[in-house]
């Protein structure tokens, strides 16, 4: 599998705090990576270093994508309350220049075009979550790298947004680094999967042999706080 993102040993600092302390891990073409891990453990500091939003203080970034696009956890807070669906989407085409149209991108993110017309407040979170993702996909990027996309939203509606990113993996062969509180939503949906500790991985393998045969304590507590997912 061709690599689309290659991390070695990793360190980002916020002053003399590091918060992210020597990781390292791959993301193939198609294929979608789990970070898990509990609150200030670095799994957004890892994203933010992606996307060059923060430097990092030692290790390598090798990213082979032409495109790495961003979704955040507050979908609703990150589309702007005076735009339409239509322009929100706009936009992103016109800046991106992408060949499709807003309406191709509702679709592909399993929104009607009657969308166009509304506004955020209009719709529900985890409508505005597929806006958020739609406008990513504006510019046909290879990487998506989304940070608890679905922790705002519902647990119903959360499995419908994770299996929308399961079929853009399949149709257009989109790479995902997944970030998720949720051990079920990294088992359920991750080829593979990175367990994070206090800035490190603890865990890092294939989703079936990671929670099958976990190597640290950390990720054995994780498994045995949600008995029943497993
Ligand atoms: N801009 C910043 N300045 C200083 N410290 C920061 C900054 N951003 C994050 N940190 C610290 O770095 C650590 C890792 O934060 P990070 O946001 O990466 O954690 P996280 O795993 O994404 O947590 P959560 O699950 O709550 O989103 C935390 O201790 C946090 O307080
Ligand atoms: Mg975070």
């Amino acid at each position: 599998m061709q690599s689309l993102v290659e991390v070695k040993d990793l360190h980002v600092r916020y002053g003399r705090f590091e918060a992210v302390r020597g990781v390292s891990f791959s993301l193939g073409r198609g294929e979608i990576l789990g970070i898990v891990g509990e609150s200030g453990s670095g799994k957004s500091t890892i994203a933010k270093a992606l996307t060059g939003l923060e430097r990092p203080s030692a290790g390598e970034i090798a990213i082979g994508a032409k495109s790495v696009q961003m979704v955040f956890q507050d979908a609703v807070g990150s589309l702007n309350p005076r735009m339409t669906v239509a322009s929100a989407l706009g936009e992103a085409i016109a800046a991106k220049k992408t060949k499709r149209t807003a309406a191709e991108l509702l679709a592909l993110v399993g929104l009607s075009s009657a969308a166009l017309g509304q506004y955020p407040r209009e719709l529900s979170g985890g409508q505005c979550q597929r806006v958020s993702i739609a406008r990513a996909l504006a510019c046909d990027p290879e990487v998506l790298i989304a940070d608890e996309p679905v922790s705002a939203l519902d647990v119903s509606v959360q499995a419908k947004v994770l299996n929308l990113l399961r079929r853009l993996r399949e149709e257009l062969s989109l790479s995902i680094l997944l970030i998720a509180h949720d051990l079920a939503v990294v088992r359920n949906v991750c080829d593979r999967v990175a367990v994070m500790e206090k800035g490190v991985f603890v865990d890092y393998g294939g989703a079936d042999e990671v929670f099958g045969h976990p190597k640290s304590e950390y990720t054995r507590r994780l498994l045995a706080a949600v008995p029943s997912v497993f």
